[in-house]
């Protein structure tokens, strides 16, 4: 990117590639919103993934479940007004296509023209298979995700780390290399064990993004709202936080209201 020339250089599937190729590590995070979206492209993130937690940062849901394709893509438009060299990667929202090849296709299709997002991102392997060819065949570039995956989360019971034994952890390896023989782009690969991480992402040509995942992976990411401590009491070991935004947020609202409990706001400098 030259920001001093004005060019800016689009993030695409092929720069992601790259990426991989030269062992550039790929930075992604979640964004669901216009200003959100905004900062964070303006700071150089290579990937936005207008993310089905939405449903739990910003609509308060327990899980990601309840989350609506018409919300993901109220949520998408946000984000691609805001963005001007991040690729944008939406996630399809349970019910949108597991229940066969057509509807998902009509999904992502949906998500792809009223968006203007770049690409989609749906959870699962062999068993979506057939919904992932109907949308590549489409042209639509998909992201897979495999490992801990939170649209199944009531099938799994927990959100402890998965693929710890060999039945799931060769079933991961079968996956991921599925996901790449069709033609994903990249594969999320969430809370699993680093090593698996590092044998998946040496053994596919394609980028994998860790969630905690270890550092094997091509590239990273978080939930936004985790990362800068919005979310307080979520505090897994993989999350880093790079700020303490709940507390500087506090601390400003209960500033402002003390001001004008005070009648100190506004003053005269601040009225017409
Ligand atoms: O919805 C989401 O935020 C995600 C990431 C955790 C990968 O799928």
């Amino acid at each position: 990117m030259s920001k001093a020339t004005g060019e800016i250089k689009r993030v695409t599937t092929h720069v992601i590639q790259a990426m991989k190729d030269r062992g550039e590590k790929i930075a992604m995070l979640t964004a669901y919103d216009f200003s959100m979206a905004r900062i964070l492209d303006d700071a150089g993130i290579d990937i936005l993934l207008v993310g089905d937690s939405a449903s739990n940062v910003m609509a308060g849901h327990e899980t990601t479940l309840p989350i609506t394709l018409d919300q993901m893509i109220y949520h998408a438009q946000s984000v691609v007004r805001a963005v001007h060299r991040a690729m944008v990667v939406v996630d399809m929202p349970f019910g949108s296509y597991q229940s066969n090849s057509e509807i998902a296709l009509s999904s992502a299709i949906r998500i792809m023209k009223e968006s203007g997002a770049h690409a989609v991102k749906l959870e699962g392997g062999a068993e979506v298979e057939d919904c992932i060819k109907r949308i590549l065949l489409a042209g639509i570039p998909v992201m897979g995700h495999l490992g801990l995956t939170p649209q199944s989360i009531y099938k799994f019971g927990t959100y402890t780390v998965r693929a710890k034994e060999d039945v799931e952890a060769q079933k991961l390896r079968d996956d991921a290399r599925l996901l790449e023989e069709i033609g994903c782009f990249a594969l999320v690969l969430e809370k699993i064990p680093a090593q698996l991480t590092k044998e998946v992402s040496s053994a596919i040509a394609i980028p994998t993004i860790g969630i905690g995942a270890g550092k094997h992976a091509d590239g990273q990411v978080l939930v936004t709202h985790d990362m800068l401590g919005i979310t307080k009491d979520f505090k897994p070991r993989f999350l880093r936080r790079y700020a303490e935004l709940f507390d500087v947020m506090t601390d400003a609202t209960q500033r402002y209201i003390a001001d004008v409990k005070a009648k100190d706001f506004p003053n005269d400098s601040e009225q017409y």
